[in-house]
Protein backbone atom coordinates (compact mmCIF):
# COMPACT_ATOMS: atom_id res chain seq x y z
CA UNK A 1 0.00 0.00 0.00
CA UNK A 2 2.86 2.34 0.52
CA UNK A 3 4.53 1.57 -2.69
CA UNK A 4 0.76 2.10 -4.26
CA UNK A 5 0.60 5.58 -2.49
CA UNK A 6 4.85 6.86 -4.07
CA UNK A 7 2.96 5.28 -7.51
CA UNK A 8 -0.44 7.58 -7.00
CA UNK A 9 2.01 10.61 -7.34
CA UNK A 10 5.12 9.17 -9.48
CA UNK A 11 2.89 7.40 -12.15
CA UNK A 12 5.35 5.17 -12.66
CA UNK A 13 7.26 2.22 -11.10
CA UNK A 14 10.30 2.37 -9.13
CA UNK A 15 12.97 1.45 -12.25
CA UNK A 16 13.89 -2.50 -11.93
CA UNK A 17 15.34 -4.78 -14.36
CA UNK A 18 13.92 -8.06 -14.44
CA UNK A 19 17.42 -9.60 -13.07
CA UNK A 20 16.85 -7.63 -9.49
CA UNK A 21 13.10 -8.45 -9.38
CA UNK A 22 14.27 -12.22 -9.81
CA UNK A 23 17.26 -12.17 -7.76
CA UNK A 24 14.90 -10.09 -4.38
CA UNK A 25 11.64 -11.88 -5.41
CA UNK A 26 11.15 -15.07 -7.69
CA UNK A 27 14.92 -16.51 -5.84
CA UNK A 28 14.54 -15.56 -2.14
CA UNK A 29 13.05 -18.98 -1.52
CA UNK A 30 11.97 -17.44 2.63
CA UNK A 31 10.30 -14.53 1.18
CA UNK A 32 8.28 -16.77 -1.42
CA UNK A 33 7.40 -19.70 0.79
CA UNK A 34 6.48 -17.55 3.76
CA UNK A 35 4.99 -14.32 2.65
CA UNK A 36 4.99 -14.02 -1.51
CA UNK A 37 3.11 -17.19 -2.39
CA UNK A 38 1.08 -17.55 0.54
CA UNK A 39 -0.03 -13.75 0.15
CA UNK A 40 -1.01 -14.20 -2.93
CA UNK A 41 -3.21 -16.91 -2.98
CA UNK A 42 -5.29 -15.43 -0.10
CA UNK A 43 -5.30 -12.14 -2.62
CA UNK A 44 -7.99 -14.08 -4.33
CA UNK A 45 -10.03 -14.23 -1.76
CA UNK A 46 -9.65 -11.13 0.05
CA UNK A 47 -9.12 -8.86 -3.29
CA UNK A 48 -12.56 -8.24 -4.79
CA UNK A 49 -10.85 -8.15 -8.32
CA UNK A 50 -8.90 -10.99 -8.12
CA UNK A 51 -12.02 -13.08 -6.90
CA UNK A 52 -13.53 -11.70 -9.76
CA UNK A 53 -11.24 -12.50 -12.32
CA UNK A 54 -11.38 -16.19 -10.93
CA UNK A 55 -14.97 -16.14 -11.72
CA UNK A 56 -14.11 -15.17 -14.94
CA UNK A 57 -12.00 -17.50 -15.73
CA UNK A 58 -14.46 -20.06 -14.78
CA UNK A 59 -17.07 -19.03 -17.09
CA UNK A 60 -15.35 -17.79 -19.60
CA UNK A 61 -12.24 -20.36 -19.79
CA UNK A 62 -12.73 -23.62 -17.60
CA UNK A 63 -16.63 -23.94 -18.65
CA UNK A 64 -15.24 -23.99 -22.59
CA UNK A 65 -12.54 -26.37 -21.64
CA UNK A 66 -14.94 -28.84 -19.97
CA UNK A 67 -16.75 -28.92 -23.30
CA UNK A 68 -13.45 -30.03 -24.63
CA UNK A 69 -12.30 -33.39 -26.29
CA UNK A 70 -8.90 -32.54 -25.51
CA UNK A 71 -8.86 -31.00 -22.31
CA UNK A 72 -4.94 -31.00 -21.73
CA UNK A 73 -3.47 -27.61 -20.40
CA UNK A 74 -0.36 -25.79 -19.17
CA UNK A 75 -0.05 -23.07 -16.84
CA UNK A 76 3.19 -20.62 -17.40
CA UNK A 77 4.11 -18.37 -14.00
CA UNK A 78 2.39 -21.03 -12.31
CA UNK A 79 3.30 -19.34 -8.35
CA UNK A 80 0.90 -21.21 -6.25
CA UNK A 81 -1.02 -23.39 -8.96
CA UNK A 82 -4.46 -21.90 -8.30
CA UNK A 83 -5.68 -21.93 -11.30
CA UNK A 84 -4.20 -24.88 -12.03
CA UNK A 85 -6.04 -26.52 -9.22
CA UNK A 86 -8.92 -25.23 -10.40
CA UNK A 87 -8.95 -26.65 -13.94
CA UNK A 88 -7.84 -30.04 -12.17
CA UNK A 89 -10.70 -30.56 -9.83
CA UNK A 90 -13.34 -29.17 -12.44
CA UNK A 91 -12.52 -31.07 -15.49
CA UNK A 92 -11.77 -34.52 -13.75
CA UNK A 93 -10.62 -35.51 -17.65
CA UNK A 94 -7.73 -32.66 -17.42
CA UNK A 95 -4.23 -32.83 -17.50
CA UNK A 96 -1.96 -30.61 -17.00
CA UNK A 97 1.77 -29.19 -16.68
CA UNK A 98 2.76 -26.04 -14.93
CA UNK A 99 5.77 -23.80 -15.80
CA UNK A 100 7.70 -21.29 -13.30
CA UNK A 101 11.63 -19.97 -13.12
CA UNK A 102 11.37 -20.24 -9.01
CA UNK A 103 12.18 -22.75 -7.31
CA UNK A 104 9.77 -21.96 -4.54
CA UNK A 105 7.17 -21.45 -6.63
CA UNK A 106 7.73 -25.17 -8.05
CA UNK A 107 7.91 -26.52 -4.86
CA UNK A 108 4.76 -24.26 -3.35
CA UNK A 109 2.67 -25.55 -6.52
CA UNK A 110 3.95 -29.47 -6.49
CA UNK A 111 3.03 -29.08 -2.80
CA UNK A 112 -0.46 -27.61 -3.22
CA UNK A 113 -1.39 -29.75 -5.70
CA UNK A 114 -0.13 -32.70 -3.87
CA UNK A 115 -2.22 -31.38 -0.83
CA UNK A 116 -5.47 -31.78 -2.66
CA UNK A 117 -4.63 -35.38 -4.54
CA UNK A 118 -4.43 -33.77 -7.82
CA UNK A 119 -0.76 -34.63 -8.62
CA UNK A 120 -1.13 -37.60 -10.77
CA UNK A 121 -2.55 -35.85 -13.26
CA UNK A 122 -0.17 -33.08 -13.24
CA UNK A 123 3.32 -32.04 -13.66
CA UNK A 124 5.18 -29.39 -12.59
CA UNK A 125 8.88 -27.99 -14.88
CA UNK A 126 11.32 -25.38 -13.50
CA UNK A 127 11.64 -24.07 -16.78
CA UNK A 128 12.20 -20.22 -18.53
CA UNK A 129 9.97 -20.73 -21.32
CA UNK A 130 11.59 -18.32 -23.66
CA UNK A 131 14.94 -19.93 -23.27
CA UNK A 132 13.10 -23.41 -23.51
CA UNK A 133 9.84 -23.55 -25.32
CA UNK A 134 6.96 -25.13 -23.58
CA UNK A 135 5.29 -28.83 -25.32
CA UNK A 136 2.46 -26.87 -27.47
CA UNK A 137 -1.18 -27.78 -25.82
CA UNK A 138 -4.46 -26.71 -26.48
CA UNK A 139 -5.26 -25.02 -23.60
CA UNK A 140 -2.75 -22.49 -22.18
CA UNK A 141 -2.95 -19.87 -18.93
CA UNK A 142 -0.83 -17.24 -17.81
CA UNK A 143 -1.68 -15.25 -14.87
CA UNK A 144 -0.16 -12.37 -13.68
CA UNK A 145 3.13 -12.45 -15.04
CA UNK A 146 3.61 -9.75 -18.34
CA UNK A 147 3.71 -7.23 -15.75
CA UNK A 148 6.98 -9.09 -14.60
CA UNK A 149 8.85 -8.77 -17.06
CA UNK A 150 11.08 -6.30 -19.34
CA UNK A 151 9.86 -7.46 -22.61
CA UNK A 152 6.23 -8.61 -22.47
CA UNK A 153 5.82 -9.15 -26.43
CA UNK A 154 9.02 -11.43 -26.32
CA UNK A 155 7.53 -13.93 -23.34
CA UNK A 156 3.67 -13.55 -25.59
CA UNK A 157 5.75 -14.68 -28.65
CA UNK A 158 6.86 -17.59 -26.82
CA UNK A 159 3.57 -18.44 -24.95
CA UNK A 160 1.86 -18.20 -28.74
CA UNK A 161 3.94 -21.12 -29.97
CA UNK A 162 2.83 -22.88 -26.93
CA UNK A 163 -0.72 -22.69 -28.41
CA UNK A 164 -1.70 -25.24 -30.60
CA UNK A 165 -3.99 -24.36 -33.67
CA UNK A 166 -7.55 -24.01 -32.26
CA UNK A 167 -6.83 -23.92 -29.10
CA UNK A 168 -6.96 -21.29 -26.44
CA UNK A 169 -5.25 -18.96 -24.06
CA UNK A 170 -6.32 -17.24 -20.82
CA UNK A 171 -3.79 -14.57 -20.36
CA UNK A 172 -4.45 -11.80 -17.45
CA UNK A 173 -1.70 -8.66 -16.42
CA UNK A 174 -2.19 -6.22 -13.10
CA UNK A 175 -2.48 -2.72 -14.11
CA UNK A 176 -1.68 0.23 -12.41
CA UNK A 177 -0.59 -1.97 -9.50
CA UNK A 178 2.91 -0.80 -7.56
CA UNK A 179 4.20 -3.86 -6.04
CA UNK A 180 7.82 -4.98 -5.48
CA UNK A 181 8.36 -7.13 -8.86
CA UNK A 182 6.19 -5.43 -11.31
CA UNK A 183 8.79 -3.41 -13.67
CA UNK A 184 6.33 -2.75 -16.86
CA UNK A 185 3.44 -0.34 -16.11
CA UNK A 186 0.23 -1.31 -18.05
CA UNK A 187 -1.78 1.76 -17.37
CA UNK A 188 -5.02 0.25 -19.27
CA UNK A 189 -6.32 -2.60 -21.28
CA UNK A 190 -5.88 -1.81 -24.59
CA UNK A 191 -1.41 -1.45 -23.76
CA UNK A 192 -2.16 -5.17 -23.16
CA UNK A 193 -4.27 -6.06 -25.86
CA UNK A 194 -1.64 -4.50 -28.51
CA UNK A 195 0.50 -6.36 -26.79
CA UNK A 196 -1.10 -10.00 -27.28
CA UNK A 197 -2.00 -8.33 -30.98
CA UNK A 198 2.22 -7.75 -31.22
CA UNK A 199 2.29 -11.65 -30.21
CA UNK A 200 0.02 -13.05 -32.86
CA UNK A 201 -2.78 -13.67 -30.52
CA UNK A 202 -6.78 -12.75 -31.03
CA UNK A 203 -8.99 -11.80 -28.83
CA UNK A 204 -12.35 -13.13 -28.03
CA UNK A 205 -13.43 -11.95 -24.72
CA UNK A 206 -11.70 -9.10 -22.06
CA UNK A 207 -12.51 -8.39 -18.50
CA UNK A 208 -11.40 -5.49 -16.32
CA UNK A 209 -11.98 -5.14 -12.48
CA UNK A 210 -11.06 -2.75 -10.28
CA UNK A 211 -9.59 -3.42 -6.77
CA UNK A 212 -11.30 -0.42 -5.47
CA UNK A 213 -12.47 3.00 -6.21
CA UNK A 214 -10.32 5.86 -6.77
CA UNK A 215 -9.67 7.75 -3.49
CA UNK A 216 -9.90 11.11 -6.03
CA UNK A 217 -10.85 11.98 -9.72
CA UNK A 218 -7.95 10.63 -11.76
CA UNK A 219 -6.02 8.79 -9.56
CA UNK A 220 -5.09 5.59 -10.75
CA UNK A 221 -6.07 2.04 -9.50
CA UNK A 222 -5.24 -1.49 -9.61
CA UNK A 223 -6.87 -3.29 -11.81
CA UNK A 224 -6.89 -6.90 -13.52
CA UNK A 225 -7.66 -7.36 -16.81
CA UNK A 226 -7.78 -11.06 -18.86
CA UNK A 227 -8.01 -11.91 -21.71
CA UNK A 228 -9.16 -15.08 -23.89
CA UNK A 229 -7.12 -15.32 -26.83
CA UNK A 230 -6.43 -17.78 -29.70
C1 LIG B 1 2.67 -12.85 -9.56
S1 LIG B 1 3.24 -14.49 -9.76
C2 LIG B 1 1.77 -15.15 -10.51
C3 LIG B 1 1.48 -16.52 -10.01
C4 LIG B 1 0.14 -17.10 -10.40
N1 LIG B 1 0.00 -17.13 -11.84
C5 LIG B 1 -0.99 -16.36 -9.73
O1 LIG B 1 -1.58 -15.46 -10.34
O2 LIG B 1 -1.29 -16.64 -8.58
C6 LIG B 1 4.37 -14.45 -11.08
C7 LIG B 1 5.07 -15.78 -11.28
O3 LIG B 1 5.71 -15.71 -12.55
C8 LIG B 1 6.94 -16.38 -12.44
N2 LIG B 1 7.78 -15.92 -13.55
C9 LIG B 1 8.38 -14.72 -13.69
N3 LIG B 1 9.09 -14.68 -14.83
C10 LIG B 1 8.88 -15.88 -15.47
C11 LIG B 1 9.35 -16.48 -16.69
N4 LIG B 1 10.16 -15.83 -17.52
N5 LIG B 1 8.96 -17.74 -16.99
C12 LIG B 1 8.16 -18.43 -16.14
N6 LIG B 1 7.70 -17.94 -14.96
C13 LIG B 1 8.06 -16.69 -14.62
C14 LIG B 1 7.44 -16.01 -11.06
O4 LIG B 1 8.42 -16.89 -10.57
C15 LIG B 1 6.15 -16.07 -10.24
O5 LIG B 1 5.94 -17.36 -9.69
Amino acid sequence: MRRQKAFELARVYPHKTYAQAASEVYLNCEHMMLEYLPGLLLSHFLWPHHYRQLQFFDTAFAAAMHMSLQPQFAEVGVGTALYSRRLLARLPQSTGSGYDISPASCQFARRHIESVGLHLRYSMNEQDIIAQPIAPVPWLVCVEVLEHLEKPVEFLRALRVGLLPGGKAFITAALNAAHADHIYLYRNSEEVCAHLNAAGFTLEQSFVAAAYGPPSPGVPVPLAAAFVVY
